[in-house]
């Protein structure tokens, strides 16, 4: 996917000042919505009600794309220690280690490590990607003082995590979450994991996060894989987490 084939969309006769700075932040075409159709764009960003969102135009593409922390908040019940997710980083009673996100994405699983008490740095590379994790992050931190204190324990940094490591502090736990399923194995229902197929492709670089998250990790790094598929390195990891469609691969470090 390149940025040609993106623009933002302007909603009204006179772009917004959300329109424009994101404008000259992306580098991308503004587009009058009604001109879309009849271009050759395949996605397009647009500032609305319910924030900033991705559209793709293929016909059978799911509606936009937001991202939306809100919906999350549900996950985190009593029982969440229980989880994979959270066995998986090692966080237990008294323990919420502090955790790099290396590859954050939309930032679900940086948002639930957060809701529990930890303190993360969540890195994605993608200027699109990130622009809506920010969005929803800003949204969300806007809706009262139990948000925020939520939203204050993440730091959001739009980078390489490759390049990026060599620069960063030593944390607890580095997290790794590079793959995306095949195509077809996409459930529709699934919308972040088919916008960010579309968008960004396959990964291509895993074996080089896990050398970068060696450099950064004290304690583990963690590693969601799908169910099925092989370990990211040859190295096996100490202790795998298996649930209904994924897996968590951890490879301790002392
Ligand atoms: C499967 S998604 C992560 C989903 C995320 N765990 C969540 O909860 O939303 C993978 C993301 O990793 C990002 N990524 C891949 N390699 C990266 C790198 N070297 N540095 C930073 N981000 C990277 C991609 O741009 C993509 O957004």
């Amino acid at each position: 996917m390149t940025h040609q084939q993106l623009v933002i969309a302007q909603l009204n006769r006179i772009p917004s000042t959300l329109e424009l700075a994101l404008q000259i932040r992306l580098k991308l075409p503004l587009l009058p919505i009604s001109e879309i159709e009849e271009k050759a764009v395949n996605f397009y960003l647009r500032f609305d009600e319910y924030g900033l969102g991705l559209q793709s135009t293929t016909k059978k593409a799911p509606g936009s794309l937001y991202v939306d922390f809100k919906r999350l908040t549900k996950r985190v019940g009593d029982s969440v220690l229980q989880q994979n997710l959270f066995k998986a980083i090692g966080a237990r009673k008294g323990k919420r280690p502090g955790i790099v996100d290396a590859t954050a994405g939309l930032g679900t699983d940086s948002f639930l490590f957060a809701a529990i008490g930890c303190h993360v740095l969540a890195i994605e590379r993608n200027p699109i990607v990130f622009a809506l994790l920010e969005d929803g992050s800003n949204r969300f931190l806007r809706l009262g003082a139990l948000e925020a204190e939520i939203i204050e324990r993440i730091e959001l940094c739009q980078a390489n995590f490759l390049e990026a490591a060599e620069t960063l502090e030593s944390t607890q736990v580095v997290y790794l979450d590079p793959m995306f399923p095949t195509k077809n194995k996409i459930a529709k229902a699934k919308k972040g994991m088919y916008y960010l197929q579309e968008l960004i492709g396959s990964s291509s670089n895993d074996k080089e996060l896990l050398e970068a998250a060696y450099t950064v990790a004290t304690e583990r790094i963690v590693v969601k894989r799908a169910k099925n598929s092989p370990f990211i390195s040859v190295k096996e990891p100490s202790i795998s987490f298996r649930g209904s469609s994924s897996r968590y691969d951890v490879y301790l470090l002392n």
